[in-house]
């Protein structure tokens, strides 16, 4: 499974690129105002540290703007995903972009159907949102486990990644894994928290105490 890390936020993108944890890059409309910085800055800076797909979303909600916002934004880079809401507008964006040879990430996917129509519509990527869905008393992860059973359905027809997004825990990423999504889009503070274990912590203070204590050294 792929790391992305949902984020706007260098300092932190850079901090995890050194731990292996950023196979690429998600960000929203929401993230790219908490940096306070011009929209484009953020994006050339973002592409230029990572290799991997940074999604960028459109601000527009017709699809004569969209195509013209998603075409602005691939020009920044390469590796950019340009991200399409799950309307109407945004499917057929959608289908223009990729069939120009852009990556197009279909974003604020709740349901199963949407997740169908993003893959009929060609998305490189759809992102069902697990925690919003939680937020409103359903099982977010339901509907990851439900999008893969229907992809895997036809694995010669349909080439899109799920990418589960609005993760807001470690079990979460893991139960994200344990299903078998494509990649787990999270924000830095989860990502931190995968590493940490008080067994791992309290196993570490005693190797070293019973070191210390035998005068074994290394160095
Ligand atoms: O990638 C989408 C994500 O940013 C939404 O997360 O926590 O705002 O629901 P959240």
């Amino acid at each position: 499974m792929k790391f992305f890390v949902d984020t706007a936020d260098l300092g932190a993108i850079e901090e995890l690129l050194e731990l292996g944890l950023v196979d690429g890059v998600t960000t929203n409309p929401s993230l790219v105002a908490k940096t306070g910085q011009d929209l484009f800055t953020v994006l050339r800076d973002i592409c230029r540290l990572v290799e991997g797909p940074v999604s960028a979303e459109v601000l527009a909600t017709d699809f004569a703007d969209m195509l013209r916002e998603g075409r602005r934004l691939a020009e920044i880079a390469p590796n950019i995903a340009v991200k399409v809401p799950l309307t109407p507008d945004g499917l057929k964006a959608c289908r223009r972009l990729v069939a120009e040879g852009t990556a197009v990430n279909v974003t604020l996917c709740f349901s199963p159907a949407q997740a169908l129509l993003a893959a009929k519509a060609g998305a490189t990527f759809v992102s069902p949102f697990v925690g919003r869905l939680d937020d409103v008393g359903h099982e977010g992860m339901e509907l990851i486990r439900d999008i893969l059973t229907i992809f895997r359905n036809y694995p010669n027809a349909i080439r899109t990644q799920v990418l589960v997004a609005s993760v807001r825990s470690v079990p979460h990423l893991v139960e994200a894994a344990r299903l078998g999504a494509d990649i787990v889009t999270a924000p830095p503070q989860v990502l931190r928290a995968l590493v940490a274990h008080p067994l791992t912590e309290r196993g570490l203070a005693r190797f070293l105490e019973d070191a210390r204590q035998s005068g074994i050294r290394i160095l």
